[in-house]
């Protein structure tokens, strides 16, 4: 029986798919067999983020509604083996879903894959429902930013309020993702630093990425940036999915990274 993750943020934008997409694939590197579902009916990027988006012909709402079966619907990743993904309806928006029909595609993934990642929409609304519904755990992912962790606090309440699992008296493991820190300005204390943020929300960290334009970059090309081994947010989001997989990694310490100068970067060049 697999592990189900939803992973939420309540803000917008702050890299929900970006996540999912990374860490499905890292989890995958780690012989894992993965399965990472668009739960953002209406809007879908994870496609693009894993460049399928020409791959797509069955959604999960057909799965849902018996138009296909899942075994059609689900898309093999080129970028790692063990890797699967089944896409979110374009047509149909977030209140499409129903909880029953919910319950069947998460246990029929279940029976199937190991880690099943469901990217959630934006909001506390109806699909973020859904989509933590049946999750065992969930990634939640900021931004150090005040209204990210308003926000996420908000998000992480209804998971205890409403999470299948906490009915059945379970405890919903919480793993924290801060993404896009900025090192020059948490040094110079414009950017909230990763202790208040873990302060405030009360959850385990698993995680940090730093702000990098490769991430956009990568996403944009449909490969992401985990499967560039130079890339410090890749490095990041690997050490991420080794932790969701019980492997112990130490934490490297993103906030005190010293941003090179150019001039540091060409002598560094020559050593
Ligand atoms: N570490 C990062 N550095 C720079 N840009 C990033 C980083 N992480 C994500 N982004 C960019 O931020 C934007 C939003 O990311 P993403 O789509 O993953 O967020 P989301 O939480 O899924 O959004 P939505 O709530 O709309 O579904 C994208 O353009 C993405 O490339
Ligand atoms: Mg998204």
């Amino acid at each position: 029986m697999g592990i189900v993750f939803a992973v939420i943020s309540g803000k917008g934008g702050v890299g929900k798919t970006t996540s999912t997409a990374n860490l499905g694939i890292g989890i995958a590197q780690e012989g894992k067999k993965v399965v990472v579902v668009d739960f953002d009916l209406g809007q879908r990027n994870l496609d693009m983020i894993l460049g399928l988006e020409n791959r797509v012909i069955y959604d999960m709402v057909h799965v849902m509604d018996e138009e296909a079966g899942l075994k059609q619907a689900l898309i093999k990743s080129k970028h790692s083996d063990g890797l699967y993904f089944l896409a979110a309806s374009q047509t149909k928006d977030k209140t499409a879903l129903e909880k029953e029909k919910v319950k069947k595609l998460v246990d029929a993934l279940r029976e199937d894959f190991e880690y099943i990642i469901l990217d959630a929409p934006a909001g506390i609304e109806s699909g973020f429902e859904h989509t933590i519904m049946y999750a065992d755990a969930a990634v939640v992912v900021v931004n150090p930013e005040v209204s990210s962790i308003r926000d996420a606090d908000k998000a992480i309440g209804i998971v205890d309020a409403k999470c299948e699992r906490v009915k059945e008296d379970k405890n919903v493991q919480k793993y924290l993702i801060i993404n896009r820190i900025n090192p020059t300005m948490v040094q110079s204390g414009e950017m909230l630093e990763s202790n208040d943020i873990l302060d405030i929300l009360s959850i385990d960290l698993v995680g940090k990425i730093p702000e990098d334009q490769g991430v956009v970059e990568a996403s944009n090309t449909g490969r992401p940036v985990i499967l560039d081994e130079k890339s410090p947010s890749g490095a990041a989001y690997k050490r991420i999915s080794q932790r969701l997989c019980g492997i112990e990694v130490p934490f490297s310490d993103i906030e005190n990274d010293k941003q090179m100068t150019l001039m540091e970067k060409i002598k560094s060049l020559f050593q």
